[in-house]
């Protein structure tokens, strides 16, 4: 069941926008152009899968617009403020307010509870203990894992662990999470699960994903789909086909 009405998408305010960015890095002599010109806009509430094949560019991308990184030349302008302006201090404060990340290894603390690495986000914030304990209970309900919130990652499943490194994304009420292959390492049927789980967390935090992947089938999950290859991203427009007649 993908479509419309399931997105929370009512072209909400602009929160990222790229402009010409590109991405360049020096390897010995060679230049490795791993983006090009890339002009990106997300919205309040938007739903975006980028496909591309492994070195196409997407991690750099999402290396960009996550302001791990620095552009070569162009912009990353997030929430009306071009990141060039700030210190690296300045960006490090906003990924850790608006912005959640997901890889495909998960990337949890193995001696940490699925509850704790939930929490390991909130430690930063100004919360009492008990808002803390309180914000995990409800996101590991909200991913389907209240019942085990004091496995440590070796005991949990694939889909399990990347559900709880979900939960940690979101619990600090992010404005915007980006996916790095989240299904790369899970069988088809968990992958689905997954994805399913994103459009639901999506319309009900109304918070910006995007996805990237390798494969096909998580794009039907989209609302809007790009295409990046060889550092160049291109929108997908749905099917003309299935337009309506001239
Ligand atoms: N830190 C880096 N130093 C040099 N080259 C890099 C670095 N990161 C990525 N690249 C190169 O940039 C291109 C895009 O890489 P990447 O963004 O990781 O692609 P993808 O995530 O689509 O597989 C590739 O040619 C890759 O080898
Ligand atoms: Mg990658």
């Amino acid at each position: 069941m993908t479509g419309e009405g399931r997105f929370c998408y009512e072209a909400g305010s602009v929160f990222l926008e790229t402009r010409e960015l590109t991405k360049t890095y020096r390897v010995g002599r060679e230049d490795v152009h791993a983006l090009r010109d890339v002009d990106f806009l997300a919205r309040q509430g938007d739903f975006v899968v980028l496909n591309g094949p492994s070195g196409s560019g997407k991690t750099t991308f999402l290396n960009m617009i996550s302001a791990i990184d620095r552009p070569t030349e162009g912009e990353v302008v997030i929430e009306g403020v071009p990141t060039a302006t700030q210190t690296d201090r300045q960006l490090a404060g906003l990924r850790r307010s608006r912005i959640g990340l997901v890889f495909q290894t998960f990337n949890l603390i193995p001696v940490l509870s699925a509850a704790e690495n939930v929490e390991y986000p909130l430690l930063l914030q100004h919360l009492s203990r008990s808002e803390r304990k309180d914000r995990v209970a409800a996101m590991l309900d909200e991913v389907g894992l209240g019942d085990l919130t004091r496995r440590r990652p070796n005991e949990l499943s694939g889909g399990q662990r990347q559900r709880v490194a979900i939960a940690r994304a979101l619990v600090s009420e992010p404005k915007m999470v980006l996916a790095d292959e989240p299904t790369a390492n899970l069988d088809s049927e968990t992958g689905r699960q997954v994805m399913e789980l994103t459009c639901k967390l999506n319309v009900e935090h109304c918070v910006i994903f995007i996805v990237v992947t390798h494969d096909p089938t998580v794009a039907s999950y989209a609302r809007r789909r790009f295409q990046i290859l060889d550092g160049r991203l291109s929108e997908e427009l749905p099917d003309a086909s299935v337009a309506s007649p001239s």
